[in-house]
């Protein structure tokens, strides 16, 4: 079935459907667009949520169109349930829209003017979206609203795919005057959800301890889940899921939203007086003011909305999909990602020729298929205060240069991948000597340094391209496979030199724009390379960066146990083949923690695999080990990278963690269980399996057991004998009996 978009012109009800769901709303006799529904597909809507009128004291009416005529005093925007607000007319509650006037007036009074329906889904101009393949994969509705005042319309932008429980949605600003106006906040998106009881899911975290499931109940007051960065960061992830008090994994409502950006973002959630919740998500107005003249436009972000009744796993799958399938782009987003081995908690920046080598070649005889130089390559850079901005390679440090490893690597039968941190400079640096103006800064003003690093300012064109010329100096003469492209720092004194006072609440935009600008253009220069995206570990995990990039790395926080719940909460939102995650050495660097390589190993198959340690100094009992890790992982990369990820049993709850990987067939299974602390009287789990064919048998090769579907899910599997020891991990794989 394809999806639908029907508009009845008598009631002036647009519906979208598809199999999984439905979408209404309703143009009023005030020329409102209200907010009818968002939930399980229905066939057909009649009256059911005609908005009921009440005179209510302190929310004003709405003017009749007859001066001098009395309103009907019981309808008020304050109230109604609307697909989009303006400002200031008698709707108290959060604004999706603020438009500042010359004469300084901010309110915005928006109006149905029309709509069009097209088959397909259009593409965002200069931002990442996700897309289709062929028209029939999706239809879009855009719907104008109108300010007469101002003479400024809205078209808002709603794509329902037709096989995936997914609308996407984006608003762009037309100008139609001649004045010149001030956008101070305009959202992508805004729900109105009717009385009902809600719960938000959030991913707050911090540089290595990102994406912490956080779950609370909505109760009267406004949320602002946002980030103030300059990046998505690690702080905030741009993603929301809305649920029921009875929603689980495996049951219940969720509407997940995500929006496909990498800067500042806002998702406001504001509970009003009679207990409707409304959602606004966009861009974060913290500082924002775009300036729109005569018959410009703006383009918002697009936000990606999936509507589940089956619980948050069956949320993520849609997300999973979607995400690798219709915004993940290039050659890589359905390759088995290689096992990287990446030097840098191995020797950090204090590295030569042969220490590079030995690396390489104790990685070559294990099996890991892909090596990457980390930071410290260029420049003259032996810490972190020198040499951003001045990407040529540091030649003593090389004895036939950096051409020279990469041919190496080659040689060895390993691919070749690189570090870059393009977005920065050092004060300390050729680039920053010659032009100090290229960071962000205000005159007059201190420069904030943060890893005694500064912002290039990428608001400006030439910036964006000095750092692309230079770039492609080193990619045009050098074989490379791989980048990992880094973001070590958040934005502070954002402003820039090259705009008009009035226009300086654009920067933080235009810094994202100028990313995209030099991501794209490379991306499309080398089809070939596999991109990795990185800021600090997981500081700009977001679809945004996947539109570019078909990983990223996870966390800087490489310890196995605070990897459960980092890996478990992005998957949340984020597909496996998206998430990178390497074994380091133990104790950890960034925890102390001793763990086993046993469970380290495990925690990083649960993702796209590598080590970041020093082979050498593994004993040989623990390089055979890492030799059969690396022989499971490909046997099983696949499942992994591409299967269905089910979370079983949550780290954040219990003192165990259960995931499995589950392939589209149903027909490959393998389920990971992890105890994290021992206890004396150890309680005794059992993972359910979940989202197998019930009538099939299964049989795990290692014990030749056979198992029936149904028994592994309803019956279940004790985790593993009881162990008097912490952090302890096991793998099973089973596979349908034929
Ligand atoms: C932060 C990254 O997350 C690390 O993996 C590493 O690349 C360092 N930066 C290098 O400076």
């Amino acid at each position: 079935m394809a999806a639908e978009i029907t508009y009845d012109k008598q009631k002036q009800v647009f519906h979208l459907s598809n199999p999984f769901l439905s979408y209404l709303m309703q143009v009023d006799e005030h020329g409102l667009l209200q907010h009818l529904y968002f939930g399980k597909r229905i066939r057909n809507y009649h009256d059911g949520r005609s908005y009921p009128g009440r005179d209510r004291g302190f929310s004003g009416n709405v003017p009749s169109a007859n001066l001098g005529e009395q309103p009907d005093r019981t309808y008020s925007k304050d109230l109604i349930l609307q697909e989009y607000s303006g400002n200031q007319t008698g709707d108290y509650r959060e604004a999706g829209s603020i438009i500042r006037s010359d004469n300084g007036s901010v309110t915005v009074d928006w109006r149905y003017k029309g709509y069009e329906i097209i088959e397909g889904k259009p593409s965002l101009t200069k931002l990442p979206h996700s897309y289709v393949e062929s028209n029939d994969e999706a239809t879009t509705l855009n719907i104008t609203l109108e300010d007469t005042v101002l003479k400024v319309e809205a078209v808002l932008t709603y794509t329902i795919y037709a096989d995936r429980s997914v609308i996407t949605r984006s608003v762009k600003m037309i100008n139609k005057s001649s004045a010149t106006y001030y956008l101070e906040k305009i959202a992508s998106t805004q729900i109105d959800f009717p009385k009902q009881d809600l719960e938000v899911i959030s991913l707050p975290g911090a540089h290595v301890r990102e994406r912490q499931i956080e779950r609370q109940k909505i109760k009267h007051g406004t949320y602002r889940f946002e980030s103030r960065r300059g990046t998505s960061s690690h702080h905030m992830n741009p993603f929301i899921a809305l649920v029921h008090p009875d929603t689980t994994e495996h049951q219940g409502e969720a509407f997940g939203v995500q929006l496909v950006y990498s800067g500042n973002h806002l998702f406001s959630l504001s509970k009003d007086y009679i207990d409707q919740t409304r959602l606004i998500v966009g861009i974060n107005d913290y500082n924002f003011s775009w300036q729109l003249k005569g018959n410009a436009e703006f383009q918002t972000p697009e936000v990606i909305m999936v509507y589940t009744d089956n619980g948050l796993n069956d949320m993520s799958h849609t997300f999973h999909h979607l995400l690798r399938e219709r915004v993940a782009r290039g050659k890589h987003k359905f390759a088995e990602r290689p096992i990287v081995i990446n030097n840098w908690e191995a020797t950090f920046m204090d590295f030569d020729t042969k220490k590079l080598k030995s690396i390489i070649d104790k990685a070559a005889e294990v099996g890991v298929e892909m090596f990457v130089l980390d930071d410290g390559w260029f420049g003259h850079r032996d810490d972190d205060t020198s040499s951003l901005g001045d990407w040529y390679e540091y030649k003593s440090k090389f004895e036939n240069g950096l051409g020279g490893i990469a041919d190496y690597t080659h040689e060895k039968g390993l691919k070749f991948g690189l570090w870059f941190e393009p977005e920065m400079i050092s004060r300390d640096s050729d680039l920053f000597r010659q032009h100090p103006d290229f960071a962000l800064q205000v005159p007059n003003r201190e420069l904030t340094l943060s890893r005694s690093q500064y912002v290039l300012d990428f608001s400006r064109p030439e910036i964006v391209d000095t750092i692309y010329q230079q770039m492609i100096k080193i990619l045009d003469r050098i074989p490379i496979d791989y980048i990992k492209w880094d973001m070590n720092r958040h934005l502070t004194e954002v402003w820039s030199n090259a705009y008009s006072p009035a226009q300086q609440g654009e920067i933080y935009h235009r810094y994202v724009l100028g990313l995209y600008e030099l991501m794209g253009r490379l991306v499309e220069r080398y089809p070939n390379i596999l991109w990795e995206g990185c800021s600090g570990g997981g500081g700009r995990f977001d679809a945004g960066i996947l539109y570019y990039f078909p990983q990223t790395w996870t966390s800087d926080n490489t310890d196995a146990v605070a990897r459960l719940k980092i890996q478990y909460g992005t998957s949340l939102a984020y597909p496996i083949s998206n998430m990178t995650s390497h074994i380091s050495e133990s104790p950890n660097q960034q925890t102390g923690r001793n763990t086993s390589l046993a469970i380290r190993g495990d925690v990083a198959m649960s993702g796209v695999f590598g080590y970041e340690l020093n082979l050498d100094e593994l004993p040989e009992t623990e390089i055979e080990q890492v030799k059969q890790q690396i022989k499971f992982y490909k046997k099983h990369r696949k499942l992994i990278q591409y299967g269905n990820f089910v979370r079983l049993d949550s780290p954040f709850e219990h003192n165990s963690a259960s995931w499995a990987f589950i392939s589209e067939d149903q027909k490959h299974v393998l389920l990971f269980n992890f105890n994290i602390l021992s206890e004396a009287q150890p309680e005794i789990p059992i993972t359910k399996l979940k989202g197998l064919k019930p009538d099939k048998d299964y049989i795990e090769p290692a014990t030749s057991k056979v198992y029936g579907g149904d028994e592994l899910m309803n019956v279940g599997l004790y985790h593993f004998p009881v162990q008097q020891r912490d952090f302890v991990s096991s793998v099973r794989y089973f596979e349908e009996l034929q």
